[in-house]
């Protein structure tokens, strides 16, 4: 007899993946290179901007190509993040996540309180100086969050701190065609990253003999305003379809080498007032491969305060949401009891 599975990584029924779908749609592919050639023309970038906005509106996803971050960078950190995991598990919790700071290593994510098939490096784009330690502390505790830096494999710190540069200029330059594709000023979104709380995560899901009833990231929806994902070419990422039908239709993102997978988050529906909905993802495991994915979560300032965007709004289309603090958002998603006990508090909710 087989080892059964442990019950905790067990999805409801309504929520385990139909192995058998067959690939039905893509998501759209957006070619970037009106952006990272020189001296593109005004009708190219013109049409690059109503093909984001078209993208964000209807799927919420799409892939870029010549998005300008060399393959190099990207093979560097995939070959880190394998050394890294395949180190055991007494060396990886030697920089193990601890509540002092967002940053390490752990294998035990919960998601809509689930089990999760998964284990994870997080890294911190930068160190933020003044920020708060845990949602009960949130208002007085003010620290100093580092990132956890392992010795192995050598240049790991150095090879994630290059990857985050190009993250950030890629980033940048998607926001800015979101915002113009929204009718707002190109640089709109920047002041919200001065001190941003961005970071790149190191995704490793081992084989799983129990894929149908397992996931490796269960059904959610990511906070931040934009997700830049590089997934290898093992494929397992679901996104859901917007259009609501009787039965919930998942769209396997089919892996395209060397393109980036882009998600607009919970805080773009909210500055867009809804124009762009954040949409569900999750992520199906496989029992005969591993798979690794790295995506970079592009998330503002702690103090930011999120809200509808003043340009989006008016007497006929007023604010849907009420304003949060991106901070405490934060910590508490990112607080993994705190996560299980308060899945509603940490949704964006509607007036
Ligand atoms: C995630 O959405 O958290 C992970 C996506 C992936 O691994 O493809
Ligand atoms: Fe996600």
């Amino acid at each position: 007899m087989g080892v059964e599975i442990d019950q905790a990584f067990v999805q409801e029924p309504q929520h385990r993946p139909n192995l058998s779908i067959a690939k039905a749609q893509e998501i759209p592919l957006i070619d970037l290179s009106p952006i990272t050639t020189t001296n593109p023309s005004p009708s190219a970038i013109e049409a690059l901007v109503k093909q984001i906005g078209s993208a964000c509106k209807e799927w919420g996803f799409f892939q870029v190509t010549n998005h300008g971050v060399p393959l190099s960078l990207r093979k560097n950190l995939d070959e880190a993040s394998k050394k890294f995991f395949s180190q055991s598990l007494e060396e990886k919790k030697k920089v193990s996540r601890d509540e002092t700071s967002p940053s390490g290593y752990y294998d035990t994510e919960h998601t809509k309180n689930v089990r999760d098939w998964k284990e994870v490096f997080d890294f911190l784009a930068k160190e933020p100086t003044i920020v708060p330690l845990t949602p009960h502390e949130f208002d007085d505790a003010i620290i100093h969050w580092t990132n956890k830096s392992p010795n192995y494999p050598p240049n790991f710190r150095g090879t994630l701190e290059k990857y985050i540069e190009e993250m950030e200029k890629l980033g940048y330059k998607l926001l800015e065609l979101i915002a113009m594709s929204l009718g707002l000023e190109a640089k709109r979104f920047e002041e919200f990253f001065e001190d941003q709380t961005s970071f790149v995560r190191l995704n490793h899901y081992p084989p799983c003999p129990y894929p149908h009833l397992a996931l490796g990231v269960g059904r959610h929806k990511d906070g931040g305003p934009l997700t830049i994902l590089a997934q290898d070419d093992v494929g397992g990422l679901q996104v859901k379809l917007k259009h609501k039908t009787d039965q919930e239709q998942w769209v396997t993102v089919e892996p395209t080498p060397n393109a980036y997978i882009i998600n607009v988050g919970d805080i773009m529906q909210v500055w867009s007032n809804d124009a762009y909905e954040s949409v569900e993802h999750r992520v199906m495991v496989n029992s005969g491969k591993e798979r690794f994915s790295i995506p970079y979560f592009m998330f503002p300032a702690h103090d930011t305060e999120v809200k509808p965007l003043e340009e989006l709004t008016n007497e006929n289309n007023p604010p849907k949401y009420r304003p949060y603090k991106w901070g405490k958002f934060f910590v508490h998603r990112t607080d993994s009891n705190f996560r299980k006990q308060n899945e509603e508090n940490i949704q964006i909710h509607h007036f």
